[in-house]
């Protein structure tokens, strides 16, 4: 039976509710389904190709508001080893010919009436030694630690350190040097004619390092409780912002868990919670990006909001929700078999109840890119398959 033979006239409406418009400062997106941001390794010398502004305009084609890029490494010599994808071919901003390729992306994309922002990265202790282009720089953190070893995580076994310092903690020469990256490319991006600017603060990456205690065991201005822990994001999205002007908005992509460690957390509470957020909020991000595995789960005991609720009501800021939307699998849970989740119930539920104003889809947007119209109209779509992606981040 198809399912809009089952929905109830209530999710109709419901679903209507998820292509209002929405303006984020200068930026007008048509509804709030987002492409989650999703690193592809499609970019032979970090340049995006024709291919890549043709898959990104499928997507926009197919109803999403909102695009935001797959992970793009920041000008910066440690940013980026080569993920597992094969040598340099993750997409730079740092260069003429990187901004051109991006720009014809963009185009594609405004030409089918949706937005898109370019999610800006930097690995840190994540980056993998050796690789990348430039192998022989060595990789940062703000304490030169990997993270406590022995947790559970998504890292093979030949890829954690055997001693987990691995560098000596950046230098305030070094820190400025990677926030000038990072600014830098905002600047390009401005150039290149995105909408806005993504800031990978998650997944166990530099500025995730900063966020947390496991990497970052710094005393001085850019550590020591949760607060000073997020200065260095925050001067990121400062700077950023005094560098690209009002006009565009910045969204700040953090997470609980950690590739290092997938029970690690910031934030045991909402306030604790706020602590984290409130200096990225107070420097300039207009939404939090609250990555977790699955939309639909609390983020803390005794309070059923998920994070994105949570993220929203303490900062005041919008706030996306991701994570199993369409797809019955989180995304490094690979002992199910994936399948499209059909019932939009307890999405429609939260987002009506006001825990989040974006809603970002991963692998169901890979799996089909016209997923934001057969959303809408209730319509199946078409299944997301292990074998398209190449590379979890
Ligand atoms: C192949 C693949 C690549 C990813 N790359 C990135 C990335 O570059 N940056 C990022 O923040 N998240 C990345 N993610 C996480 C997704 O943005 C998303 O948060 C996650 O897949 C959960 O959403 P989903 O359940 O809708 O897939 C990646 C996920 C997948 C499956």
């Amino acid at each position: 039976m198809k399912e809009n033979a089952i929905m109830s006239d209530e999710q109709n409406a419901d679903r209507e509710a998820l292509f209002e418009p929405l303006q984020i400062r200068g930026m007008a997106l048509p509804n709030r389904i987002v492409m989650s941001p999703m690193t592809r390794g499609f970019s032979p010398g970090g340049v995006p190709t024709d291919a890549v502004a043709a898959y990104y305009r499928r997507r926009a084609e197919g109803g999403a508001g909102l695009i935001v890029t797959e992970g793009v490494a920041v000008d910066h010599p440690a940013a980026l080893g080569d993920a597992g994808l094969g040598e340099n071919n993750i997409p730079l901003l740092g260069n003429a010919a990187a901004i051109e390729g991006w720009r014809k992306v963009v185009a594609g994309v405004h030409a089918s009436g949706a937005r898109i922002i370019p999610q800006l990265w930097h690995q840190g202790v994540m980056r993998k030694p050796g690789t990348g282009p430039y192998p022989d720089i060595p990789s940062v953190g703000p304490s030169g630690l990997w993270g406590p070893l022995g947790r559970m995580t998504s890292i093979e076994a030949t890829s954690i350190p055997a001693d987990p310092q691995i560098g000596d903690p950046m230098s305030e020469e070094q820190i400025e040097e990677a926030i000038a990256a990072f600014v830098r490319c905002a600047v390009n991006a401005v150039e290149a004619g995105f909408d806005g600017i993504a800031l990978h603060g998650g997944h166990g990456y530099l500025l995730d390092n900063f966020l947390w205690e496991g990497t970052n065991q710094r005393d001085d201005r850019w550590g020591g409780s949760r607060a000073k822990r997020s200065e260095f994001p925050a001067e990121i999205v400062r700077r950023i912002r005094s560098a690209v002007g009002e006009d565009l908005p910045i969204f700040f992509r953090f997470s609980q868990w950690k590739q290092q460690d997938f029970r690690a957390t910031l934030a045991d509470n909402p306030e604790e919670l706020r602590e984290v957020l409130q200096p990225l909020a107070d420097a300039g991000v207009d939404v939090f990006d609250a990555s977790v595995r699955y939309y639909n789960r609390a983020a803390f005991e005794g309070d059923p909001a998920c994070l994105a609720g949570v993220a929203k009501r303490v900062t005041g800021k919008l706030s996306m929700a991701v994570g199993g939307v369409g797809i019955n699998q989180g995304m490094y849970d690979r002992d199910k078999a994936a399948a499209v989740v059909t019932d939009f119930g307890p999405l429609l539920e939260r987002f009506r109840a006001g825990e989040f104003d974006l809603v970002a889809v991963g692998r169901a947007m890979i799996g089909d890119p016209n997923w934001a119209h057969k959303f809408r109209a209730g319509e199946a779509t078409d299944p997301y398959r292990i074998e398209n992606d190449g590379i979890l981040s």
